[in-house]
């Protein structure tokens, strides 16, 4: 990787993995790398001499949609060689981050209930896990973010904690915190007056980006809410293991249970492309509902497709039709600042890249497809209320 090799935080509820294990694990992070680093610039050059003059031949027309690049490129051998290989590592990075959870399930499960001891959890069982996660495997992790397989089960969340770190090759850090920790130190930046005294976090998953707004804002009151319960008892574990106090909560983020007008920032982290379109509309609302005058919205994001070449959004929506993701094209198309004033916003709103706090990456600023994670830049969209 042009950037450093970074070994992920042992902290203590990270699944423990054997000789075998840990080497089948740094398999699939070189693999992708060999992926990102080696096969990933040939597609261009494929384009480029083959795939584009030949369909200007037959078309008459340069490829102009996301459709008219994959007529092109999809027959091409290198494209799908690529294309083959990376979802072959998406689904070996699954596999084998669910190894070691699986051998240790039971152990798992009790070593992070005794580490829950700071901030708090509130599970709600009668929560509906929306359709948008029950109808697809999302990202192809198998059983998705919500399936549990035993009481106080954490399994989900111990896969998904490591299956990051190999997803983004540690370029998001040792904490995998580079969404949060770039959206701090943008704030931090940009508006030093800022000193919010409630933030939520939505969708937070095991909170690898919740943990820099309790770092970040030490006299703030940080809630972070998700749908899947075995995200947010990892998650509540991993908090009180890394000695952050973060009050966690099962909510759907398109209808919470607090009330209006009670926090300054509402953050998210990759939630809004793995809703829908009723979903995401109704988050904005949530949003609007739960800031009070003043309080800022940010969701971070990858870029939207516009202004990209034609080549480069038909790349960047690999996962639309490869990695299980069914809302990515449309969440990247969206009216965003129509979302923001539906929604009783009336300020401008923002949308803009804020560069990686994680120094040490060097990458090209260039998303891709299957890898976004070590962009260099984040795309945040936002609103003050
Ligand atoms: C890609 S993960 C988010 C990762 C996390 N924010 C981070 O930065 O590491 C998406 C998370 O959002 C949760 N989620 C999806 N829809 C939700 C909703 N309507 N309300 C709350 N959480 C939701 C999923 O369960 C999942 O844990």
């Amino acid at each position: 990787m042009s950037g450093p090799y970074v070994e992920q935080n042992a902290h203590i509820v990270l699944p423990k993995t054997d000789h075998d294990e840990l080497s089948r694990q740094h398999f699939v992070r070189s693999f992708k790398e060999h992926i990102v680093e080696s096969l990933h610039p040939g597609l261009r050059l494929a384009y480029e001499k083959r795939a584009r003059p030949k369909y200007l031949a037959k078309h008459q027309h340069e490829p102009n949609t996301i459709q008219e690049v994959a007529d092109a490129m999809k027959p091409d051998q290198h494209y799908q060689a690529w294309s083959s290989l990376l979802r072959t590592s998406q689904e070996m990075m699954w596999s084998s981050t669910q190894i070691p959870v699986e051998r240790a399930i039971n152990d798992l499960a009790a070593s992070s209930t005794d580490q829950m001891t700071l901030g708090s959890l509130n599970l709600n069982p009668e929560l509906k896990i929306p359709d948008y996660h029950t109808a697809v495997d999302i990202h192809c992790q198998p059983g998705g973010y919500h399936t549990e397989y035993i009481e106080g089960d954490v399994a989900q969340g111990a896969i998904y904690d490591r299956a990051v770190y190999l997803y983004a090759m540690g370029q998001m850090g040792s904490n995998n915190a580079d969404m949060g920790d770039s959206t701090v130190a943008w704030l931090k930046q940009t508006h030093p007056e800022f000193s919010p005294t409630r933030i939520l976090d939505m969708g937070c998953a095991v909170g690898h980006s919740t943990l820099p707004y309790a770092d970040g804002y030490p006299e703030a009151e940080v809630h972070a809410i998700d749908v899947a319960a075995p995200m947010l008892r990892y998650a509540h574990a991993r908090a009180s293991a890394m000695g952050s106090t973060v009050h966690f909560s099962q909510q759907n983020a398109e209808h919470t249970e607090f009330e209006e007008g009670s926090f300054d920032l509402v953050v998210s982290h990759i939630l809004l492309h793995e809703t829908s379109s009723a979903a995401i509309k109704n988050v904005i609302k949530e949003c609007f509902r739960l800031l009070r005058p003043g309080g800022w919205m940010l969701h971070v994001e990858t870029p939207p497709y516009e202004g990209m070449e034609p080549f480069d959004k038909f790349l960047f929506d690999w996962d639309s039709e490869n990695n299980n993701e069914p809302f990515w094209r449309k969440s990247h198309q969206l009216d965003l600042e129509g979302l923001a004033r539906d929604s009783g916003f009336s300020r401008e709103t923002l949308q803009i890249m804020v560069p990686s706090a994680f120094q040490e990456t060097q990458r090209t600023n260039t998303f891709q497809g299957g890898d976004f994670g070590g962009g260099g830049v984040w795309f945040v969209y936002g609103c003050q209320k």
